[in-house]
């Protein structure tokens, strides 16, 4: 009982001086600000850039037309993964102005090709050493390539950025619309933004699928000129 009163000492202390420390961390928290504004950088990073994203190594483009969504996005770039495996799904950035933070989102976003109801079921599969910064309050997770204490990248460290997705096996097959984003600051102080949405196509089991397709078609066979030559 009586070793309360020097924790509270201890609290009145050093309780202003977190919020303090807080407070200084909040106007320093660039790539974290958007958990407070729907994952999304450009509230806030109003001004637009373009043909400053690319992304890279990827299985050819796609173009679905109207998706599931109703959005219509023209052939974006697409990568493909069988569930169970990883998928490194790969960009840079090209001759920034300033400083950066690389956002990577949508994972929550369901398929756009076969169903509504169909949703990613993935791991983070990066390789120690390859930081992804989680960002998460109470909406769904962002991971942002940032200097690692929530500050931005100087424009020299342009990548390629690549992060790895383990896609569990339980994942339906189809196609999911995921987005890469780069914001920051250019010289000018202007909050500067570009975003690119890409494609991840969740492909069945193919060698599996068609030797099995290929093998009950040929036991069909066998048994059809059996039933042909046997005795009627
Ligand atoms: C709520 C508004 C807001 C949102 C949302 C926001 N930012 Fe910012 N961001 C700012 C402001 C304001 C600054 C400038 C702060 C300063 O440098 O004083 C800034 C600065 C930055 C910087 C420069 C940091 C540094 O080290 O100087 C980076 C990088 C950055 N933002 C990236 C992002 C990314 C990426 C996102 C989305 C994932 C994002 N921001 C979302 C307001 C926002």
């Amino acid at each position: 009982m009586s070793s309360r009163r020097p924790i509270l000492v201890l609290a009145s202390v050093f309780v202003p001086f977190v919020f303090g420390l807080g407070w200084a961390g909040v106007a320093t928290a660039r790539p974290s600000y958007a958990t407070s504004a729907g994952n999304s950088c450009s509230g806030c990073h109003t001004t637009p850039e373009s043909g400053r994203l690319q992304i890279d190594g990827t299985d050819g483009v796609l173009d679905l037309g109207t998706q599931l969504d109703g959005n219509t996005r023209g052939a974006l770039q697409l990568f493909q993964v069988v569930p169970g495996n990883t998928v490194t799904l790969s960009m840079q950035v090209l001759s920034w102005d300033g400083v950066f933070a690389v956002q990577f989102k949508r994972l929550e976003k369901s398929g756009q090709q076969s169903s509504l109801t169909n949703f990613l079921s993935w791991l983070e599969d990066n390789v120690p050493g390859n930081t992804w910064t989680l960002q998460e309050v109470s909406n769904p997770p962002y991971y942002t390539k940032d200097d690692g204490s929530d500050g931005g990248l100087p424009a020299s460290s342009a990548g390629p950025f690549s992060f790895d997705l383990f896609i569990d096996p339980a994942t339906p097959p189809d196609v999911y619309d995921l987005e890469f984003a780069i914001g920051g600051v250019n010289t000018n102080s202007d909050l500067i933004y570009q975003d690119q949405h890409f494609y991840l196509e969740v492909v069945p089991e193919p060698a599996l699928g068609a030797s099995a397709l290929t093998m009950l078609a040929s036991l069909g066979a066998v048994y059809a000129s059996r039933r042909r030559l046997g005795p009627s």
